[in-house]
């Protein structure tokens, strides 16, 4: 297949690109490069590479051309941003999901729209199903759970060949260290305080982000056109145990942790049943225990890929979000 990858330069959909490309797929990546996205994230790969955004309709009229189906990445991601500066969120997620699925529509090529475990809110005991309602709770999964129901309003009106893959929390290699994971183990390695918030008793369900790609790749290969997926980790934690499990890993000390104000409206646990995409045949590979190393590794070992991230706009970002600066 040749596939347009939309937000490919970033976390995940470079996990995907390079999952795609030794499958033997030819790759398009469509990025408007924003402060997560990065040409480092596909360095070295086999890609052709457009620099636009997915709400600019000649951006994707250029990229689409001659591809057999469509991914979509592209997305503001981070939480604590959308509370505090919802207008990209808005623009990107409804305003850019529009846009692509014109150009899908009349491409009528195959769509797969990622999509996230937060539209379906919080849940204190068990987990979401596909036919759990939608109950978003930020501007950040709002306009989430906007761009799956366009999605899906297009399925219905149109009949087109889109699915719905909504993945839990990813870690791994090349994730902006405004997320947790990162953010914990790049201040642990320079002795920064790790700023916890509430309680800590947070809940997240932990998917390593290749297995997060492959299901993606299931779900565009044997997903049923109009369907949603569910793509969830084999491991859920507290962020407290999350934090110390990085203290251990990376030999810093307790002493580190700060508990901070909490953030608002912050979903207590969130949880997904994937049965139905282990039904295509998608299974997780990588336990947290194994999975958590693997990226505390990674972060030691390539300082060239975090050292400009961490010295550049983020310093700001952090000093306006923590009311402190990075050491
Ligand atoms: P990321 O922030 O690392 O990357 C997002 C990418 O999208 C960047 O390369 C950025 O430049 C690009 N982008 C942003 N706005 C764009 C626009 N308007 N046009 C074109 N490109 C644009 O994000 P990620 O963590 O890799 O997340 C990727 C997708 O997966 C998102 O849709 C997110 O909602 C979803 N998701 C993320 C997680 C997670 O834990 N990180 C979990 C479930 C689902
Ligand atoms: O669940 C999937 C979602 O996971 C994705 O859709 C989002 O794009 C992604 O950012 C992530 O959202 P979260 O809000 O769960 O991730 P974050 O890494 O921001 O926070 C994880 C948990 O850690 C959450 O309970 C908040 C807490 N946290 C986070 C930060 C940044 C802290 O305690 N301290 C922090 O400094």
């Amino acid at each position: 297949m040749k596939l347009l990858v939309c937000g490919g330069a970033g976390f995940i959909g470079s996990a995907f690109v390079r999952v795609r490309l030794d499958g033997g797929d030819e790759v398009v990546v469509l990025d408007k490069l924003t402060y997560a996205g990065r040409r480092e994230n596909l360095q070295d790969l086999d890609v052709e590479f457009v620099h636009g955004a997915i709400e600019d309709p000649d951006a994707v009229a250029k990229a689409i051309a001659g591809c057999d189906a469509v991914v979509n990445f592209a997305a503001e991601t981070h939480v604590d941003r959308s509370i505090a500066e919802p207008d990209a969120f808005v623009k990107t997620h409804a305003l850019g999901t529009y846009v692509l699925l014109e150009a899908i529509r009349a491409a009528g090529v195959r769509y797969v729209q990622v999509s996230t475990d937060e539209v379906y809110g919080s849940i204190e005991e068990g987990s979401f199903t596909e036919a759990s309602p939608l109950a978003p709770s930020s501007p950040y999964s709002a306009t989430k759970a906007g761009a799956d129901l366009l999605v899906a309003g297009y399925v219905h009106t149109y009949g087109m060949e889109a699915c719905i893959c909504r993945g839990s929390n990813n870690y791994g290699p090349r994730q902006y260290p405004e997320k947790l994971i990162p953010l914990m183990i790049l201040n642990a390695l320079h002795g920064d305080p790790l700023p916890v918030y509430g309680d800590g008793m947070n809940v997240r369900n932990w998917i390593y982000v290749d297995d997060f790609a492959r299901g993606i790749g299931t779900v565009l290969e044997r997903g049923v056109p109009g369907e949603a997926y569910n793509v969830g980790g084999p491991d859920e934690a507290p962020n407290i145990e999350v934090v110390k499990k990085i203290l251990e890993l990376t030999g810093a000390d307790d002493s580190l942790i700060e508990y901070v104000t909490d953030r608002p409206g912050h979903d207590r646990r969130y949880s997904l049943a994937s049965e139905k995409v282990r039904g295509l045949g998608w299974e997780a590979q990588v336990r947290f225990a194994e999975g958590i190393g693997r990226t505390v590794d990674w972060y030691r070992d390539n300082a060239w890929w975090w050292e400009p991230i961490r010295s550049g706009d983020y310093r700001a970002y952090y000093e306006r979000h923590y009311g402190r600066a990075l050491g």
